[in-house]
């Protein structure tokens, strides 16, 4: 009698808490509100982590033009091979090699280890060019062979060069095994002497099949996400260390082989992460930017240096009397995007393969600027901007940190100026995401539109684990819920290689031949794979979702497909059981299945890697509504997209 007295009590007990657990989500349809724009969430691309050149650029070679600082940096020579530069095949990259086989038996040629190694997928081909001269106008043969790991060859071409002139040669190697870290060796086998330069190696498939192309396995990283908006080259790598290490968009157009190389500024920020041997070839430059933003159904971000050099680093700035240049800069940037063909620059774009304009819509003036020098700079950007291009939305920044002196002196200033979008960064704690969910609640609404250019959350061990991504999932309930004044979102960084990167958490890490989405990643897609038409209000007993017990939501509505869209993320540890209410229903729901997409660990440091991908991955399953909503249980440590069809 005494056990069954003390279970009834535990019964009894249980039903308590889970009565007292039991909350009602309210979303009310008849409160359809801010419209959301559609690049609402998207990605920002910078070169950091080996991220263009050894990453998104499917180039394998390194240093193709032996234009780093030390010509042979990322090749190793044998036989005789010099450096030369007299009446070079590209003269914005003047270096080219000179090999001379004296017929000795030991062999001429170089070899070229990649981006820590090169990765070679068996079956896969390669296509491997370069431009050559035989001083002596003879013909000569070469050997081209892909090299594995145990330094044997897996893969060979042949090419044989003659004439005295400058000529491209190409052949296509098929790989007969898998290597993460290959290399390719090229061996003169005629005697005599030989020129060569901007030796290439591409996979044959690229994303879209296209020569000078992009990683396809990352490119579909990309697509798969859905961005919205796609901002590019960076972040500081725009500022440059020196201003004469700025990004310069007009020396990443035309033919790729003459594109003037450029030192990395990633090269030395981090003493413990320090490569001597990042350089950026621009072969990704800005005319494949625009076209990959094409691809990805993303409208275009481009940043432009405003004349200060990073303000961490050299802090060197251009007078502003002598801005003009970089003003211009800015406005053939718009004609190189927009411009009709018999304009200079849309001429460039035409002859580069794309004659239809990209539609350019916005442009950033300077990254993560601060000061009264940024805003001494932006004032004349602005007035030569809005007289030319009215047309052309302005971004302007409010400095590296999402508060304090400088975030506070430039809004205002922003606001002054009437930029259209302001650029927020925020690189904080998962606890600040947290607790700051709430943060456009309240924003004016009268001013300029927020752009939140750069975040993500840190923890501690900085890995991109669950506990980051759903801190962040929490926070973008508040981007979300404040779509009338937050007008687009992009994490960052966006890529990273494993074996060379200089800062973590990034969205989307790899190595030479895997792609490892991050929990991070998954957030971002969920968002912008689910963005709406219109923010609807989602209430627990008449107020916002933003933090109690841990939980955060927010409520859309999308016009074209007739959905609901709800998300809801579970910060806390704890099961929750949820009943989502839909107030407001033109026609009552019976019973309809509500698709749900769910990303939930138990383990908040759980991470995704090379060696397990899919350790965090969305899942998907469908629950039924009852009474004109619907019950969920709620995992803890989990972020949930609810969707379903209703008849507006
Ligand atoms: O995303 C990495 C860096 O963080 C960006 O280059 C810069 O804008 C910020 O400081």
């Amino acid at each position: 009698i005494k056990m069954k007295k003390i279970y009834i009590l535990l019964l009894l007990l249980a039903g308590h808490t889970l009565i007292k657990a039991q909350k009602t989500f309210v979303v009310d349809l008849g409160k359809s509100g801010a419209e959301i724009r559609p690049e609402m969430y998207g990605v920002f691309f910078e070169d950091i982590n080996f991220g263009a050149d050894g990453g998104l650029y499917a180039e394998l070679i390194k240093n193709r033009s032996f234009e780093f600082d030390q010509p042979l940096v990322g090749w190793i020579p044998f036989g005789e091979v010099n450096v030369l530069n007299e009446d070079p095949c590209f003269d914005r990259n003047p270096h080219y090699v000179r090999l001379n086989e004296k017929g000795l038996r030991r062999g001429t040629g170089l070899e070229n280890t990649g981006f820590t190694g090169i990765g070679f997928k068996q079956n896969d081909r390669y296509r491997f060019s370069f431009y050559a001269r035989s001083p002596n106008g003879g013909e000569k043969k070469f050997r081209i062979e892909l090299i594995n790991e145990a330094n044997n060859p897996i893969g060979k071409g042949e090419l044989y060069i003659s004439g005295s002139g400058w000529k491209k040669y190409e052949c296509l190697i098929k790989a007969a095994e898998t290597c993460a870290k290959g290399k390719i060796r090229l061996v003169l086998e005629s005697a005599g002497e030989a020129d060569l330069d901007h030796l290439s190696l591409f996979p044959a498939e690229t994303w879209k099949n296209r020569e000078n192309g992009l990683r396809k396995d990352l490119v579909e990283a990309l697509y798969d996400l859905k961005p919205g908006v796609f901002r590019f080259p960076g972040g500081c790598i725009i500022e440059g260390n020196t201003l004469e290490t700025r990004y310069q968009w007009k020396n990443s157009v035309g033919p790729a082989e003459n594109r003037p190389i450029n030192e990395n500024r990633w090269n030395y920020t981090f003493k413990h992460r320090f490569f001597p041997d990042y350089y950026q070839s621009y072969g990704l430059g800005f005319y494949e930017f625009f076209l990959l933003s094409e691809d990805l159904g993303a409208e275009p971000l481009p940043v432009v240096s405003c004349g200060l050099a990073c303000q961490y680093e050299s802090t060197e700035c251009v007078p502003v009397a002598d801005l003009e240049p970089y003003i211009q800069d800015a406005l053939d940037l718009i004609e190189f995007a927009n411009g009709t063909t018999d304009t200079k620059w849309g001429k460039v774009r035409a002859e580069m393969g794309h004659p239809q304009p990209f539609n350019l819509k916005m442009i950033a003036i300077g990254n993560e600027q601060w000061g009264e020098g940024y805003v001494e700079r932006l004032i004349p950007f602005v007035k030569a901007l809005r007289k030319q291009h009215p047309e052309i939305k302005i971004v302007g920044s409010a400095g590296p940190t999402p508060d304090g002196e400088n975030f506070d002196y430039l809004w205002p200033k922003m606001k002054e100026l009437k930029v259209d979008l302001v650029d927020e960064h925020y690189y904080r704690s998962p606890e600040w995401f947290l607790e700051n969910a709430g943060r456009y609640d309240h924003y004016d609404r009268n001013g300029p539109k927020v752009f939140a250019g750069e975040y993500a959350a840190h923890p501690k061990n900085r890995d991109n684990n669950v506990a980051s991504a759903i801190a962040e999932a929490a926070f973008m309930t508040g981007l979300e819920r404040n779509a009338d004044v937050v007008h687009l979102a992009t994490y960052a960084p966006l890529f990273a290689h494993v074996d060379a990167w200089q800062w973590k958490p990034d969205m989307i890490w790899f190595d030479n031949l895997n792609v490892v989405r991050t929990p991070n990643y998954y957030v971002q897609q969920m968002y912008a794979r689910n963005v709406g038409t219109n923010t609807l209000p989602v209430t627990e007993e008449g107020n916002v979702i933003s933090g109690k017990d841990g939980l955060y939501a927010s409520a859309c509505l999308d016009k074209v497909h007739s959905e609901i869209i709800v998300k809801i993320v579970n910060a806390a540890a704890e099961v929750q059981d949820i009943y989502i209410s839909l107030k407001g229903l033109k026609k009552p729901i019976k019973e309809a299945p509500v698709q749900i997409t769910c990303l939930h660990s138990n383990v908040p440091e759980a991470v995704n890697t090379v060696a397990a991908p899919n350790t965090v991955i969305p899942t998907h399953s469908s629950v039924q509504t009852s009474e004109n909503g619907f019950q969920l249980k709620v995992e803890g440590n989990a972020f949930y997209v609810c969707k379903l069809k209703i008849q507006l």
